[in-house]
């Protein structure tokens, strides 16, 4: 079993998770936020710097296509109650390597996020 760190954060202030070498990104579909990680399943680009085209979200690094509901799937546990999220990211192999979230990072939106900046 994968040991597990808890994050909370501000949404939308921050749309990503520092955790070491790691970043997880939020992803909001059909109002639900989905916390997944930035790693292309082709050679783990920064899927958190992809485009959102019909459905799927293109890898900046060679331009392949995955579809969002199975990446979605593929979410780490994470629930959001009002501006606030919750999330359960793998622990770094280093302790002190805690989450650190982080602002306004996450290009890969189906819709723009308003930040209220
Ligand atoms: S690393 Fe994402 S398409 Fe190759």
């Amino acid at each position: 079993m994968t040991a597990r760190v808890r994050v909370e954060f501000a949404w939308p202030a921050h749309n990503a998770v520092r955790v070491g070498d790691e970043t997880y990104f939020c992803l909001e579909r059909d109002g639900v936020v989905h916390v997944l990680a930035s790693r292309c399943p082709h050679r783990g680009g920064p899927l958190h710097l992809g485009r959102v085209e019909g459905g799927r979200l293109r890898c900046p690094w060679h331009g392949n296509a995955f579809r969002l509901d199975r990446l979605c799937e593929r979410g780490v546990p994470a629930v959001r109650t009002g501006d606030r999220i919750t999330a359960y990211v793998p622990a770094a192999p280093e302790p002190e390597d805690l989450p650190i979230p982080v602002r306004q990072m996450v290009l890969a939106q189906e819709e723009p996020v308003d930040v209220g900046v």
